[in-house]
């Protein structure tokens, strides 16, 4: 398939061929909706296509060189195909730990493995919303994260209707195009925390049973260093020319790091409050306890050891009881602080706590309660700080306020691990507006990441099962007192 742009009318062809005669009756309404004069909003029908028709030369293959320039490189497929691991969701289940696990759990088939295929590659109910090109194998595909709706992968590609597409603004190519705006920080870690967290209506759920059955932990999520590490396969806001930023909205001295790990992190918070809170009321409603897998893994699965730090911590709640997971709770606290919300997330975190020592396993209803109004509070916060523009010394102040942070000693390896990605955001010049000289930073930087295993299995050669092995060990060896003696260390920057 060809769509270059000097190729205006074998590319119409192919497209047509493509997207049937659909394509052809996009390109009126498009028109009619660049005037303004759009529908109200239905629900877009459904289209999943596969990765392969976007990889296509002078689309997203190769890269492009364009005047005027478009809003991406052209070369998206090359990097996800070099490196991205979401290309290799579902070879995942066909590989020997994956058939392990299926085999374990009584699963059967890959392909009819909903329970998995809903984070590996996608559960498509009816073929009628299935593209020709959609393969199952092509795992976690382009569209799954773009938005799987045939008018708006129409309207961008036809040579006769992009240049009309592309000017409009993030929010009608949503709405009105099915085009999901992961510009959006909160759109974003929705997305992604679906999978990487769960999302008990999406069907996606690592329950403690796969977890038994050999499944990796989940290791924490972080959106930004996530996105980094996928690795990106787009230009960060700064790296495009000034007319694109102008385009999509953008600004060029908005700090999107930061904001993506604010807003994110309350995202982040709520995602995993509403798991926790869905699981419960099932729980509650069929009388049965929490899931294990919603709770603190280590708490459970650690070794016995004399002395015990754990004995001392326990003094919080009853001996014995195990705790819902922290992590999620460490940067929303951040975020809470920016966004200076009156109710403060402390008391929240102690409802959820004393809900889960209210008996052995915890209390599914009150569980649930309390993981709501954590919920709601994660909601407000993310709200609030997407709708008003950073202060501009954000960047610094964050990194002097996650320095800090660091000497509170972290629970668990997991928690203090979200302040360590936190922390590998920042670049040794932005450090160096605050006096810290590069090799101290450096020196820093490159020890947490090896103490907090913070970077995440790279390319498609690596595996998250792989490094998972190293990571349970540091998880088990991990000793709050030991980080915070470490963080102790770490370059100064804030004056008290
Ligand atoms: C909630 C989403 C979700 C569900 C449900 C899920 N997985 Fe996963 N799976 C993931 C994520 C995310 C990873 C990567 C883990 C990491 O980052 O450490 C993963 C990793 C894996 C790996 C390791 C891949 C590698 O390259 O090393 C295997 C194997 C696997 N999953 C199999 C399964 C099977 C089999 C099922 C169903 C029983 C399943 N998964 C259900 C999200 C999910
Ligand atoms: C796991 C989710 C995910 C998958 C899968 C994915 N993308 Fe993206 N993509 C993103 C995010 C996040 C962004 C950044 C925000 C945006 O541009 O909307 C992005 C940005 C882009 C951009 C804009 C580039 C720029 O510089 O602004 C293009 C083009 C793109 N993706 C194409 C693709 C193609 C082609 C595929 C499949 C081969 C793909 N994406 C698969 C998440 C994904
Ligand atoms: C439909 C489910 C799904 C969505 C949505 C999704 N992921 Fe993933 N992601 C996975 C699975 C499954 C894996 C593991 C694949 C493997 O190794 O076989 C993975 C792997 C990764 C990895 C590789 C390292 C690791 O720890 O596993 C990164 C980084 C990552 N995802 C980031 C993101 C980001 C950022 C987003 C949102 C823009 C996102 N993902 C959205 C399912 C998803
Ligand atoms: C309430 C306590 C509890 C919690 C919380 C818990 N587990 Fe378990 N887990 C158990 C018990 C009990 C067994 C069964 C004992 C056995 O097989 O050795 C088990 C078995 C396992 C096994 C198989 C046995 C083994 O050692 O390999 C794995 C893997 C596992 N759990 C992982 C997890 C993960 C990951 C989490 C968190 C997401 C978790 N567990 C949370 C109690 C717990």
């Amino acid at each position: 398939m060809i769509c270059r742009l000097d190729t205006h009318w074998r590319s119409l062809t192919v497209w047509v061929g493509v997207f049937g005669l659909a394509g052809i009756a996009l390109l009126g309404s498009l028109r009619q909706e660049a005037h303004g004069q759009g529908e109200a909003s239905k629900p877009l029908p459904k289209l999943y296509f596969g990765s392969q028709a976007c990889a296509t030369a002078g689309c997203h293959e190769k890269g492009q060189v364009a005047n005027p320039p478009l809003l991406c490189r052209g070369d998206e497929w090359d990097r996800f195909k070099a490196h991205d691991r979401h290309g290799d969701a579902y070879k995942a289940l066909t590989g020997e730990l994956g058939i392990a696990i299926l085999k374990r759990l009584n699963f059967g088939d890959p392909q009819k493995a909903k329970a998995c295929l809903a984070c590996h590659s996608v559960n498509i109910e009816k073929d009628a919303i299935k593209h020709e090109t959609f393969q199952i194998g092509e795992g976690v595909g382009c569209v799954v994260c773009h938005g799987a709706h045939e008018k708006w992968v129409g309207a961008h590609s036809l040579v006769l209707s992009r240049a009309a597409f592309r000017i409009l603004s993030r929010d009608k190519k949503e709405t009105e195009y099915g085009m999901t705006d992961l510009w959006d920080p909160a759109k974003r870690t929705a997305l992604c925390a679906s999978c990487h967290i769960g999302n008990h209506a999406e069907g996606k759920f690592v329950t403690h049973e796969m977890y038994a059955a050999g499944h990796p932990i989940l290791p924490g999520f972080e959106v930004a260093t996530f996105s980094e590490q996928m690795p990106r396969h787009w230009q960060l806001i700064r790296e495009k020319l000034p007319e694109v930023q102008k385009i999509q909205g953008h600004s060029a001295s908005e700090w999107e790091e930061s904001q993506l790990l604010l807003v994110g992190s309350a995202v982040t918070l709520r995602e995993s409050m509403r798991l926790l809170a869905k699981q419960a009321e099932s729980a509650s409603l069929k009388g049965e306890m929490l899931d294990w897998a919603l709770l603190d893994c280590i708490s459970c699965h650690h070794d016995l050891r004399l002395p015990s730090w754990r004995q001392e911590q326990a003094r919080l709640g009853k001996p014995g009881r195990v705790p819902p997971k922290n992590w999620p709770t460490t940067l929303a606290l951040l975020a809470g602080e920016w966004a200076q919300t009156r109710e403060a997330l402390g008391p929240l975190k102690s409802e959820l706590f004393a809900a889960t020592q209210a008996r052995p396993f915890g209390d599914p209803q009150k569980v649930a309660l309390a993981a709501n109004r954590m919920a709601d509070w994660a909601d407000r916060v993310a709200k609030e700080l997407s709708g008003k523009p950073l202060n501009p010394t954000i960047g610094p102040k964050l990194g002097a306020q996650l320095l800090k942070m660091g000497l509170n000693p972290s629970p668990d390896f997991d928690s203090a691990r979200q302040i360590g990605w936190a922390l590998t955001l920042y670049r040794a010049e932005e450090m160096a507006l605050l006096g810290v000289k590069r090799p101290q930073w450096d020196s820093f930087l490159g020890e947490a990441k090896t103490r907090l295993a913070l970077k995440l299995p790279f390319g498609r050669s690596g595996s998250p099962a792989e490094r998972n092995k190293e990571i349970l060990a540091q998880q088990y060896a991990f000793d709050p007192e030991n980080f915070f003696r470490w963080m102790q260390n770490a370059p100064k920057v804030w004056k008290d």
